[in-house]
């Protein structure tokens, strides 16, 4: 069991004036056309940047962006995120075409106290995700103090979230430290009843914080994708659906075991299905009975939808992670849209993880109805989990 509890020291705890400080963030956004399409993830780091501004350190911020495997890609060069990011600082930011070497170095050296500057991509080089103590060596000769602010990424033990901790000491960002103590408050303390929504294409992904959700919630509302490998552990047919047949006995199980739980499971009793995942593709609703040959199961069905609003309409507390549907394709959109209404007027602490669902309730414009939307995709469900994350692991601890 994680001993959550352990309070890490963070930037304001110590003298960051006149320091060099690394700063790793997560600034993986989605880009269209090389311009930054949501950029939550800038915005939150913002407090931990203008902190060290505000008290003299030279800021070098390292963050990924998608996944080159170790290759240069023009497309995920940060530039876009560099324009952005001095935009909502108001202050020029230096931007480098280099993560480490002798040109960055030398920058470092230039840059003014109170001033800050990214470095490249650092999935650009093959010893970041390896955890090649090289490549953490060479991040840490160009700082004095190492900054992890990078939530999103703190499941991944990689050069710059992890290994860089061996060669500096190590605290959290201002981010960091929200996440952890709402994220903790949610799992330790949490409001009653507790609803957990969950969605998303494969429940593979989702086995553990199913099982964990069982010790804790009080019901746990399932959608998306991965509702069909719970369908068809009841012995649905679901036609051509996405179904994980190499999950179903395990599924079956937690079936099984959550009639012994305090958590009550609810499955889909009516789906939305389709032959084509195209937007206006024709579609039927279908109550039981099988899932034909050539349709699939692309959305929850109305009924569904309408019996998740209810219970979340009795939450004290809300978790949610990944959409119920083929959101991004009308009229597949409709069963998570219905539950983003729900849970957006309801009265209960809300908290949304993963940037499916963040998105879709951007796009309704309810996002401001949400208590807490953390920056997390996969580092929000490790952490619901109950697992240690090796980012947040190598911090100090006060
Ligand atoms: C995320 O978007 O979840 C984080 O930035 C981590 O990205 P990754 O899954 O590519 O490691």
């Amino acid at each position: 069991m994680v001993v959550f509890d352990l309070a890490k020291v963070t930037v304001q705890d110590i003298e960051v004036g006149g320091k060099r400080v690394l700063v790793r963030v997560d600034f993986n956004v989605p880009l269209i056309g090389g311009e930054v399409k949501d950029d939550t993830r800038i915005r939150e780091a913002l407090p931990t940047i203008r902190y060290l501004l505000n008290h003299g350190a030279k800021v070098i911020l390292a963050s990924h962006l998608g996944r080159p495997k170790g290759e240069v890609k023009a497309e995920l060069r940060l530039d876009p995120v560099a324009g952005r990011l001095s935009e909502l600082l108001n202050e020029p930011v230096i931007k480098l075409d280099q993560v480490v070497g002798d040109s960055v170095a030398a920058a470092v050296a230039t840059l003014k106290y109170g001033a800050v500057l990214l470095l490249e991509n650092v999935r650009f080089e093959k010893g970041e995700e390896k955890n090649d103590p090289q490549m953490s060596r060479q991040l840490a000769e160009l700082a004095d103090l190492y900054v992890n602010d990078a939530f999103g990424t703190a499941h991944r033990a990689h050069a710059s979230t992890v290994g860089v901790a061996d060669f500096l000491p190590a605290v959290a960002g201002l981010l960091m430290i929200k996440e952890i103590e709402t994220l903790t408050r949610c799992i330790d303390n949490p409001g009653r009843p507790l609803v957990a929504i969950l969605g998303g294409a494969k429940v593979s992904d989702k086995m553990n914080v199913i099982r964990r959700f069982l010790q804790l919630a009080d019901w746990l509302l399932i959608g998306g994708g991965m509702a069909n490998t719970f369908l068809a552990a009841q012995g649905c047919a679901l036609g051509d659906s996405l179904v994980e047949s190499e999950r179903i006995a395990e599924a079956k199980k937690m079936l099984e075991d959550s009639a012994k739980s305090r958590c009550r499971i609810l499955l889909p009793e009516d789906l939305l299905i389709t032959r084509e995942i195209k937007a206006d593709s024709p579609y039927r609703i279908i109550g039981d009975g099988a899932v034909e040959e050539g349709w699939k199961a692309v959305d929850i069905g109305p009924g569904t939808a309408t019996r998740y609003s209810r219970i979340v309409s009795e939450a004290q507390m809300i978790i949610w992670n990944g959409p119920l549907g083929v959101y991004e394709v009308p009229p597949f959109h409709r069963g998570t849209e219905t539950l983003a209404r729900a849970v957006a007027r309801s009265d209960a602490y809300s908290v949304v993880g993963g940037g499916d669902v963040v998105a879709a309730l951007e796009s309704l414009g309810l996002s401001g109805e949400i208590s807490f939307i953390s920056t997390g995709g996969g580092a929000t469900l490790e952490f619901w989990e109950g697992r240690e994350l090796p980012g947040i692991k190598i911090l100090q601890e006060k």
